[in-house]
């Protein structure tokens, strides 16, 4: 039995960071319930690799396998910083170089913090329409932080991890029912307009 690759990205662009102890929460949960494979990319490292290109046929070195491992992995959880009322630019700049069609039927997990709770929705309105572009399947349950439920970066408020605990839920459901296959390129093929293909 293969084991799965669950792959975290933290959008965050400094350290330490707080959107990077939440991805690492998920991910730490994640592999205590089930077996995977975890890895973390951190923007604030892998950024300025991804920036040396701009469009993915520029793609090299490990810019070229931090995209492939996006490609590639079975489950996604990505997290970023509220910036300007969005995910960082640096987020965005790494799915710009992510093949249209590459994450269709993958398992994704949306989480955010952010410096106000009037931003508590970003995950809603500014990350799940990025990720239905790709046609994953983003998880039901988000997560959204503030600086308060952080002390000295670490997570401190309840709530959040019985958030965790249902994203987990959710993330080791989808696992079982395998849904590359479900809603795979061959499935998703005739939805997609060919103006998306580009
Ligand atoms: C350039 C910049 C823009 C920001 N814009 C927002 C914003 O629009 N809304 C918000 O709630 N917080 C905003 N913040 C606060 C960060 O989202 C918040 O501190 C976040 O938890 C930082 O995450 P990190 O520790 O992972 O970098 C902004 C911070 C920076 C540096």
């Amino acid at each position: 039995m293969t084991i799965p690759s669950v792959l975290g990205i933290s959008g965050s662009v400094t350290r330490p960071s707080r959107t990077t102890t939440l991805v690492s929460a998920v991910l730490d949960a994640i592999t205590a319930r089930t077996p995977v494979r975890p890895r973390l990319v951190e923007l604030v490292d892998a950024g300025p690799t991804l920036f040396s290109a701009l469009t993915s046929d520029k793609l090299q070195g490990s810019a070229a396998e931090i995209v492939r491992a996006v490609e590639t992995a079975d489950v996604l959880v990505v997290g970023t910083p509220v910036y300007r009322a969005s995910y960082t630019g640096a987020l965005k700049h790494l799915f710009d170089l992510i093949r249209y069609d590459a994450l269709v039927g993958k398992p994704v997990v949306l989480l955010a913090t952010g410096g106000t709770p009037l931003h508590g929705l970003v995950a809603e309105h500014q990350l799940r329409p990025l990720f239905g572009y790709f046609n994953t399947l983003t998880v039901p349950t988000t997560i959204y932080a503030v600086e308060t439920d952080f002390r000295d970066y670490r997570l401190v408020n309840p709530a959040i991890a019985d958030r965790i605990d249902r994203v987990v839920t959710e993330v080791v459901t989808l696992l079982g029912a395998d849904t590359a296959t479900a809603f795979g390129p061959a499935a998703a093929a005739h939805n997609l307009p060919a103006a998306l293909s580009a």
